[in-house]
């Protein structure tokens, strides 16, 4: 079976007191992981060891890096390298993000690089994909997203997009509330793993854990992740209450 996945998408929020604040409030709740159940935490930079080391020899928690840069190294004034966050012992690092696509101008180009220094360090990339509204309203959802996937997934080998992970997050679903039906969402998480099928395989295209993101919350976790082919989430505005993301790790298949 695919791994379920719930990831923590902290942002820039906390401070170092807070966030070490959560993570023993998370640690101190059971949680039920099974073998092919992962949580991640994508922390801030300077949080990435002292978190690492709260959840140490725990299996199936693990830590994600939001962001890396698409060289590896050199006079990059402000730039953390894939070759850095491996060296701390990362495992996951979050590319693509609405976000930093809006704000700091990432281009599918730019992210099949970043995609290339995470492979070449030996990082796992959590590929961020989504569609804004106006798209939505248009009904070109689905060419949007293809679109993404292709520009900076498919100069991959199969051997590399084998049990790759892809976050499919409506933008107008982030932080607003409005989360996708659970019908919308697995409408366009099985049109991801149809497009991934035609070019390489059922197989691999099976192999592929699609998380969905955009206000998953503890109340609509259980029934989101239940769609046949959302492998879990990737949550940011729950993931800082530690009730609240337990129990969404708590609703993976
Ligand atoms: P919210 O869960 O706050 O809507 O954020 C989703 C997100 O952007 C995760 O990366």
């Amino acid at each position: 079976m695919r791994k379920q996945i719930a990831a923590a998408n902290w942002k820039m929020n906390l401070t170092l007191q807070q966030a070490e604040q959560l993570m023993d409030e998370l640690i101190a709740i059971p949680l039920q992981l099974t073998d092919h159940q992962v949580a991640v935490f994508g922390v801030p930079f300077p949080y990435l060891i002292p978190i690492k080391s709260k959840i140490a020899g725990k299996s199936n928690l693990s830590i994600a890096a939001q962001n890396c840069y698409n060289k590896n190294s050199g006079a990059y004034t402000g730039e953390v390298s894939a070759p850095m966050l491996k060296s701390i012992d990362v495992d996951y690092v979050i590319l693509g993000h609405s976000e930093r696509r809006e704000y700091f101008e990432e281009t599918h180009a730019m992210l099949a690089e970043k995609i290339n220094v995470c492979f070449e360090a030996g990082l796992k990339p959590i590929f961020c994909c989504g569609e804004p509204l106006q798209i939505r309203e248009a009904g070109t959802e689905k060419t949007y997203v293809e679109t993404q996937l292709a520009d900076s997934l498919f100069h991959l080998s199969a051997e590399q997009l084998t049990g790759f992970i892809i976050a499919y997050e409506p933008i107008w679903a982030i932080g607003t509330g409005k989360t996708a039906s659970n019908e919308q969402a697995q409408e366009m998480h099985a049109h991801i793993r149809s497009v991934l099928a035609s070019k390489y395989g059922n197989d691999i295209a099976n192999s592929i854990s699609i998380l969905y993101g955009g206000s998953v919350k503890a109340n609509n976790a259980k029934e989101i992740f239940a769609q046949p082919d959302v492998d879990g989430g990737l949550v940011g505005g729950a993931s800082l209450v530690a009730t609240d993301f337990a129990a969404i790790i708590n609703s993976l298949k």
